[in-house]
C-alpha cells in the first residue's frame, strides 16, 4: 500500500497593507523561505490588503486561531490590554533607525514580547517601516496648522494624545477605511509612511505632505501561541530560521522602499511635499514632548525608561 502523503501544515498570514510594501514583501519572503526550509511540510497562505480582517478583528482572529500569523503595527496592541507597546508611538522617541533597532533587537524588545503571552500570542520578530509623515489638504508647517483638523490615527492612546497636543481631533479608524474617509472628508488628514501613502493612493486625496518624521512605524510579527508551541520541534526551528532571514530582508528594504515611494508621490505631482525647517521642527518638538510625561501612567514609566536607555534618548532642548 502506498503511504498517504501528509497534508501540509497551513499558516494563514493576514495583514492590512499591499503586497508591494516592506511588510508585504517581508511576508512573501517568509513564505518562500518557510516552504523551502520545511521541504513543503508547511504551506504559508498570504492574505494582504485586509482581505480577511480589518485591524481590530485581525487580532481577535489570531487569538481564536482562525489565522496563525499577523504583522500588526505596534500601535494596535492597546485594545488587547497590552499598553506598553504604545511606547513606540511617543513623538520623537527614536532619533534614527539605529535607535529603534537597539530597542527591538535587545532585551527590551524581548521583554515586551513576553507581555503578549498571557493573551495567547507569541512575538517572533520586529519589522521596521521607517518614520511617519503627516498630510492634509492644507499646508502643515506650524503646529497651529493642525487646529481643528480631524486626523486619522491607529488605535493608540499615545497617538490620540499626540494629535490633541497639536490641537487636532483624532479619529481611530481601520487602515482599510482610510482612503475613502479622506476622499469623502470624514477625516481631513492622516499620518503614515510613504510606502502606505503610495500603495493606498492616499497622495491622490491629500494635497499637502510634511516630512515631519515625528513618529515611527514598526510591526510585530506574531503567531497564535498554542499553534506555534504545538508544532513539531524540527519544523518550528526551521520556521524560526525562515523568520530570522525574512526579518533581515524586511528591515533591509524598509528605508529604500519608502524613499522610492516618496519619489513616486513627488513625480505624480498630486501632493506637495514639504520638508520643515529646523525652527519648525523645534516648535513641533516643543508642542509634542509633553505627551511623554502625559502618557507615563498609561504606558508605564519603567517601559518608557527602558526604551529611553536602549535608544539612547535625550530630550530635545
Ligand atoms: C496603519 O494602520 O496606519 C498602519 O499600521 C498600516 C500598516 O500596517 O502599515
Amino acid at each position: 500500500m502506498l503511504a498517504q502523503a501528509q497534508a501540509p501544515i497551513v499558516i494563514k498570514f493576514s495583514h492590512v497593507v499591499a503586497p508591494d510594501t516592506p511588510k508585504g514583501k517581508g511576508a512573501q519572503r517568509f513564505k518562500e523561505l518557510a516552504e523551502a526550509r520545511t521541504g513543503g511540510k508547511v504551506k504559508v497562505e498570504l492574505y494582504p490588503n485586509s482581505q480577511l480582517y480589518k485591524d481590530k478583528e485581525e487580532l481577535e482572529a489570531l487569538q481564536l486561531g482562525s489565522v496563525q500569523m499577523l504583522a500588526p503595527s505596534l500601535a494596535k496592541f492597546g485594545p488587547l490590554g497590552v499598553k506598553d507597546f504604545e511606547v513606540f508611538d511617543l513623538p520623537y522617541i527614536f532619533k534614527d533607525q539605529g535607535a529603534f533597532r537597539a530597542v527591538t533587537e535587545g532585551p527590551v524588545g524581548a521583554d515586551l514580547f513576553k507581555k503578549l503571552e498571557p493573551k495567547g500570542i507569541k512575538g517572533l520578530a520586529y519589522w521596521d517601516n521607517g518614520f511617519h509623515i503627516m498630510s492634509a489638504n492644507k499646508p502643515l508647517h506650524a503646529a497651529a496648522d493642525f487646529k481643528g483638523l480631524k486626523m486619522r490615527i491607529q488605535s493608540s492612546k499615545v497617538l490620540d494624545a499626540q494629535m490633541r497636543a497639536l490641537g487636532a481631533i483624532p479619529q481611530v479608524m481601520a487602515f482599510s477605511e482610510l482612503y475613502q474617509a479622506l476622499q469623502s472628508g470624514v477625516v481631513d488628514g492622516t499620518e503614515g509612511v510613504p510606502s502606505n501613502f503610495y500603495t493606498q493612493r492616499i497622495f491622490e486625496v491629500q494635497k499637502h505632505i510634511t516630512l515631519s518624521n515625528h513618529g515611527h512605524l514598526a510591526y510585530a510579527v506574531i503567531v497564535n501561541k498554542k499553534f506555534w508551541d504545538g508544532l513539531p520541534a524540527d519544523i518550528r526551528s526551521q520556521l524560526e530560521g525562515a523568520m530570522q532571514q525574512a526579518t533581515t530582508f524586511a528591515n533591509a528594504i524598509a528605508s529604500t522602499e519608502n524613499a522610492a515611494a516618496l519619489d513616486k508621490i513627488k513625480a505624480s505631482g498630486k501632493s506637495l511635499i514639504y520638508a520643515p525647517t529646523e525652527a519648525e521642527t523645534n516648535e513641533w518638538k516643543k508642542t509634542l514632548m509633553p505627551v511623554h510625561k502625559e502618557m507615563e501612567s498609561r504606558v508605564g514609566k519603567a517601559t518608557i525608561d527602558a526604551v529611553y536607555k536602549a535608544a539612547n534618548f535625550s530630550a530635545p532642548k
